[in-house]
């Protein structure tokens, strides 16, 4: 059996809570033989900057680049909202990001059938929701230079942002999407601004010509960001896969992932180009952030970091089988009436961080 390293960096908040859950599963694969997976524990985000000045330090960047795989908790929280720009604790997960070069970022928002009345949107509208978000995650505003504030005299200061793409990273991200939904129900939309933006005339442009030469068996269907974002509200069944760039990836997703209910629920995955073995670099958390206003309490929904380290099994592991058994016994506990606190209902157990990952174990145990 292949041995796989797995680089833990839980974060600030609830970070270090939700992940002990995950580590919980993992012992669970190694005891059962079902994996064999060595784990490290290092800093990352305002932790990061409290040890070491910088949200990541180079040390641990060497150690994320030699893992197999990383898994991230969560960064950030008012203890460090006075640091400079680029000392914050959200520095660290960008640089993450950045450096691996994971430029795909796959949001799936699911929405459990257990949890359909969670919504804020009518149960008929989100029940058996499944969508998947695939962001491009390092280009865009988010990278683009120049990125500056500068004083204008008079009292005026012009802060810039640089929104830039080039053909090969909407070539690869769209390439990703369309393979995505050929094991899913065969749709990609396309989301970008091309009314208004040039990068959205190029993204329309390139995505087309992608599908045209080489996915002909996809759907696909272009479609203003922002009318996605009312789609979404609207009728969210009607979407299967859903491409776009960085900062409407941003923002469609958290969308996207109120829709099933709770942001607790879903996980991410963060993937790099593969090479000739299938390996690449990939970096999975939770889609929440780090909740500072629970943290400590024992009370965090440890569910979307559970689900990410099945998405690390299926996407960096090759052990798909393991990981719809995990994504079976979140299920069979939702089942059983387990809530944690952000999704709890009448009628149902409401449960801490660790009750809820030893049900999740439980489940397993039972089920295989
Ligand atoms: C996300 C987050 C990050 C982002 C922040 C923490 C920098 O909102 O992963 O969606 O904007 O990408
Ligand atoms: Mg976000």
């Amino acid at each position: 059996m292949t041995t796989y390293k797995l680089l833990l960096l839980p974060g600030d908040g609830i970070g270090p809570e939700v992940m002990g859950e995950a580590e919980r599963i993992v012992a669970w694969m190694n005891g059962r033989g079902l994996a064999s997976i060595e784990t490290e524990t290092d800093l990352v985000g305002g932790c990061a900057h409290d040890a070491h000045g910088q949200a990541i330090s180079n040390a641990t960047m060497d150690r994320a680049l030699a893992a197999d795989a990383v898994m991230l908790g969560a960064v950030g929280g008012p203890k460090w909202d006075g640091v400079p720009y680029d000392q914050r604790p959200e520095a660290g997960l960008l640089r993450l990001r950045k450096d691996l070069e994971l430029f795909a970022n796959l949001r799936p928002a699911i929405c459990y059938t257990a949890l359909a009345d969670a919504s804020s949107l009518k149960r008929d509208r989100v029940d058996g929701l499944d969508i998947m978000i695939v962001r491009e995650l390092t280009g865009g505003v988010y990278f683009g230079e120049p990125k500056t504030i500068s004083d204008i005299g008079n009292g005026q200061k012009r802060a810039i942002d640089t929104q830039v793409y080039e053909t090969y990273e909407i070539e690869r991200i769209a390439t990703v999407a369309f393979d995505l939904a050929r094991e899913r129900k065969r749709l990609v939309h396309s989301a970008e601004k091309r009314n208004v933006m040039k990068t959205g005339v190029l993204w329309n442009e390139v995505v087309t010509k992608i599908h045209k030469e080489r996915y002909g068996d996809v759907t696909l269907h272009h479609i203003l960001a922002d009318n996605c974002a009312m789609q979404l509200v609207r009728a969210p069944k009607q979407f299967d896969v859903i491409v776009t760039d960085n900062l409407f990836g941003d923002m469609l997703s958290d969308e996207a992932a109120m829709l099933t209910g709770s942001l607790g629920m879903l996980p991410s995955a963060s993937l790099g180009a593969a090479d000739e073995r299938g390996h690449r670099h990939a970096l999975y958390e939770p889609v929440h952030g780090s909740a500072p206003d629970i943290a400590g309490q024992g009370v965090a929904n440890p569910i979307a970091t559970i689900a990410s380290l099945a998405m690390c099994l299926r996407y960096s592991f090759f052990l798909g089988e393991t990981a719809d058994r995990i994504d079976a016994a979140i299920a069979r506990v939702l089942d059983q009436g387990l809530r944690t606190a952000d999704i709890k209902q009448d009628g149902c157990r409401t449960v801490g961080t660790r009750a809820m990952g030893e049900a999740i174990v439980a489940a397993l145990d039972g089920g295989s």
